[in-house]
């Protein structure tokens, strides 16, 4: 039985895989990388640097710059998502989701973030959902990012729970790799999602009933 839920953050709480993907198109039309509908998906969940050096591979320039650029490069991107997110609110939560962090909650079930962002826990200050969740996993601690099982595992680990009573929500491949992984039960939310266990279109879909209807329950 399913006992807690870890929760991926940018693109399945909050409204955020869009402000990610702005600010990366900057700076791939800086490097000189083509940014393609592959690209912008690829990079879903992967951490600060690993999406940097995939721009720069994806047009051919990896070897064209040094660590203190790339770094400068993030830290200007970072900057740039900084300035976007400030403007996030409540309003901001993506559809269907406070409604199933309460239903989560009432039912006395355990929630913990398992976002790759080091910005995660401003933006849940920003949406008002910082105490819905009993731990978020530290990703400067991970040894491993998406689609390593790390941060799942460690998801499981703050709820104090075993892995096959854990469920992992995703919108992103690298995120459905690492909750298979880490042996927990993955829900994939969005249409590219193929090796999710259980697939919902959208955030709106996502409660309990509908889970339990998915797995047959
Ligand atoms: C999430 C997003 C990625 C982002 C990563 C790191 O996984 O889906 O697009 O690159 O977090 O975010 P950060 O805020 O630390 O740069
Ligand atoms: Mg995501």
């Amino acid at each position: 039985d399913i006992k807690g839920f870890a929760f991926d953050l940018d693109g399945v709480i909050a409204d955020t895989a869009k402000f990610h993907s702005q600010a990366w198109h900057q700076t791939a039309t800086k490097v000189g990388t083509e940014w393609t509908p592959e690209l912008q998906e690829a990079l879903k969940g992967v951490s600060r640097m690993d999406s940097l050096e995939m721009i720069l591979k994806a047009g051919g320039h990896e070897n064209d710059y040094s660590l203190a650029e790339k770094e400068a490069l993030a830290a200007e991107k970072n900057d740039n998502y900084g300035k976007l997110i400030a403007t996030l609110t409540p309003a901001d939560i993506l559809p269907g989701m406070q409604a199933f962090l309460d239903e989560l909650r009432a039912g006395g079930y355990q929630m913990a973030l398992a976002s790759a962002s080091k910005n995660a826990p401003k933006i849940l200050k920003y949406l008002g959902l910082t105490d819905y969740f009993v731990g978020i996993v530290d990703p400067a601690t991970l040894h491993a990012g998406k689609p390593d099982p790390e941060i799942f595992a460690r998801a499981a680990e703050v709820m104090n729970l075993p892995a096959d009573q854990v469920a992992g929500l995703e919108d992103s491949a690298a995120g459905i790799q690492s909750i298979n992984g880490a042996g927990e039960l993955s829900i994939g939310i969005g249409d590219q999602l193929s090796a999710a266990t259980v697939k919902f279109t959208d955030t709106a879909q996502v409660s309990l009933a509908n889970l339990r209807a998915a797995l047959g329950e």
